[in-house]
């Protein structure tokens, strides 16, 4: 201080919290994330790190993906991906669940867990007992090293940069870009042909841009979330590839303002949620212009009838979905997978900005631990 340098704010890039500066990183960590990977001549992914052969690929049968936390719903969407892009049975489990209920394993399953620290104690305990059981273990990790990333001896890197703040922000978009082009590798190993490859390709390589595009937005989402911050409550609701984004949504918020923030899919708030909605309760809707968003739109109008207030995400230009939504913020359009990732940008910074107005921590939220390395 004395020298006139605040180390501290220099640590941050000159934001004022770890987190807004890893939300604004994402345009280069997910660049990064993407660099090298993708072969425009065969319209497929390289991803050495697996130590696969196109044969190996060709014998894998299932996929399970295990995971905590932010971790968990990335691999949410990968299930998605994987069974949209690569036609094969995709699964999620959360990784405590999975190390004690003696799962069934075989050699043609492909397990993959996923983890920014490398060192969460219940995905590395899964890790161990997916391996006693000869599947084919790889990992999915941040931190070069970790024990995770060691003990799978397999893997993929998602270079994103260290990541400090409590809450995953980067790592998250970073994991769901790997598992795109780990989708696409298995299924030019399968169905898709060159051509289709090669589109999804060119979606990816799209990503940074897009991210950038959202981020650009934090002015706007700020000015809305000041209307949000008072709220004690708030839900989510997706569905299709939005609905892990809208649970991801609704732990990023819970975890650095507080508010209790529960993300549903839309059609179960019908069957409980639904008795909650207050006047003026907030209720973040997902309704990007993929497939499923009338039906969104249908849940949204229930929603307004019993008063709540709705914000929704919608694509840059639905004046339709507009119409439906007390405030918006707009994602540019592009692949309905690849939505996923500036859909969870722009909660990303609404979350931070909520947390901000109202006075959190942000970085170091109480209760929690970057990396939980105990049971
Ligand atoms: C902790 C962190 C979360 C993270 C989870 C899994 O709970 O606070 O942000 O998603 O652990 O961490 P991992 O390092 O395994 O991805």
């Amino acid at each position: 201080a004395e020298l006139g340098f605040d180390s501290d704010a220099a640590e941050k890039g000159g934001y004022e919290h770890f987190m807004l500066k890893e939300i604004h990183e994402q345009p280069e960590s997910l660049a990064n994330a993407i660099r090298g990977r993708l072969d425009f001549n065969l319209g497929t992914s390289v991803l050495s790190g697996m130590g696969t052969s196109a044969r190996d690929l060709s014998e894998i049968q299932r996929v399970v993906f295990l995971g905590c936390g932010t971790s968990l719903h990335a691999g949410l969407v990968g299930e998605y991906a994987f069974e949209d892009l690569a036609d094969i049975h995709a699964e999620v489990q959360q990784a405590a669940e999975f190390r004690y209920r003696n799962p069934i394993i075989s050699r043609s399953d492909l397990v993959v867990a996923i983890s920014q620290s490398g060192e969460t104690a219940d995905t590395l305990a899964a890790v161990r007992e997916a391996n006693q059981k000869g599947a084919f273990v790889m990992g999915l990790c941040n931190v070069v090293g970790s024990t995770i990333a060691r003990e799978t001896g397999r893997g993929i890197y998602l270079h994103a940069g260290p990541e400090i703040s409590v809450a995953s922000t980067k790592a998250f978009t970073c994991q769901v870009a790997v598992m795109l082009m780990m989708a696409l590798k298995l299924g030019r190993g399968r169905r898709f042909s060159r051509e289709e490859g090669l589109k999804l390709a060119r979606e990816i390589e799209r990503i940074p841009e897009l991210v950038e595009r959202t981020i650009q937005q934090s002015d706007k989402i700020e000015k809305i979330a000041a209307r949000y911050a008072e709220h004690e409550h708030a839900f989510f609701i997706g569905r299709g590839y939005l609905y892990p984004v809208a649970l991801e949504g609704a732990l990023k918020l819970k975890e650095i303002s507080y508010i209790h923030a529960e993300g549903y899919h839309a059609a179960e708030l019908k069957h409980g949620p639904i008795a909650l909605l207050q006047k003026g309760t907030p209720v973040i809707a997902l309704a990007n212009d993929i497939a499923g968003k009338d039906k969104t739109l249908g849940n949204v109008e229930e929603c307004r009838a019993r008063g709540a207030r709705i914000l929704g995400v919608i694509t840059e230009g639905d004046k339709e979905a507009a119409e439906f939504m007390d405030d918006f913020i707009e994602v540019p359009a592009c692949h309905p997978l690849v939505a996923t990732i500036p859909t969870a940008v722009a909660l990303q910074l609404l979350s931070y900005h909520i947390a901000r107005a109202r006075g959190c921590e942000i970085d170091q939220p109480r209760n929690l631990a970057k990396s939980v390395t105990v049971e």
